[in-house]
């Protein structure tokens, strides 16, 4: 199987070279805790490596990712200018649509026909897609309701031979009984553990599952610094 390179300092190393092409992995976790950087990474090594990609947004100002992405040195603004990189904002679309905020109703939760319209028009050639944060499609559906519309995106996804990775924050993805981490083909979940009396932080990337390749070490502490998430030591899975 191939793999795509994640853009992150030893990740690669811990499932066979990167996410596998054409799959599509699931991140969740809590807040602040490298999700979206980690889909940053993604993008930014795709696009050095010459891949068509897509981000789609549905909760953070594009304008604040980018800045966040800058800031870590990874700036994808190069790759928005040449047409590599499309970022598609649901959130902002949805607010410039309806600037009354009286008429959102539930306007604004119901982001996921607009995803599926939108990815069911994208190009074929695209070769690598985030969506950040799929959490928002859980608002306002019941469990089936939101599990159709989960795989209607990830069959869209999949027939297109896209590598995707899905982020989900950790609150809607326990309220939505982690039925989406059956439905993908690739889970990776980040903890953050407190340490109350030190005051220090430990940050855990936990490998769930990676079908279809091996994965020696589960538990993998990280750090984050201003060049972005770096796996710093691995424990291998009991
Ligand atoms: N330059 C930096 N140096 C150290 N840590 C940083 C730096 N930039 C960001 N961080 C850390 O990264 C975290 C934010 O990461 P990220 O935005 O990926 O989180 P997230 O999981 O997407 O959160 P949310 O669920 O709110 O979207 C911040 O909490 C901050 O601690
Ligand atoms: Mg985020």
């Amino acid at each position: 199987m191939e793999n795509l390179p994640t853009g992150v300092e030893g990740l690669d190393l811990l499932m066979d070279g990167g996410y596998p092409r054409g799959k599509s992995i699931l991140v969740t976790g809590p807040p602040g805790s490298g999700k979206t950087i980690l889909g940053l990474h993604f993008l930014h090594r795709s696009c050095q490596d010459g891949r068509k990609c897509i981000l789609v947004l549905t909760r953070e100002l594009t304008e604040d990712v980018l800045t966040q992405a800058h800031s870590l040195g990874i700036g994808l603004d190069p790759f928005i200018e040449s047409g590599q990189l499309n970022i598609r904002n649901i959130f902002e679309d949805k607010i410039n649509k309806i600037k009354s905020v009286s008429k959102f109703g539930k306007g604004l939760c119901a982001v996921d026909t607009d995803i599926i319209e939108y990815l069911s028009s994208m190009s074929t050639e695209v070769d690598v897609v985030v969506i950040d944060n799929i959490g928002v499609m859980a608002i306002n559906h019941d469990i089936r309701e939101f599990a159709d519309e989960f795989s209607s995106i990830s069959i869209i996804l999949l027939k297109n031979g896209c590598t995707s990775l899905f982020v989900m924050d950790e609150d809607s993805y326990n309220t939505t009984q982690r039925l989406t981490g059956y439905m993908v083909f690739g889970l990776m979940r980040l903890i953050t553990q407190e340490n109350f009396i030190s005051g220090k932080t430990k940050q855990y990337l936990y490998i769930e599952k990676m079908r279809n390749t091996p994965v020696p070490v589960k538990y993998s502490l990280f750090d984050i610094t201003s060049q972005g998430i770096r796996v710093i030591s691995g424990m291998k899975s009991p």
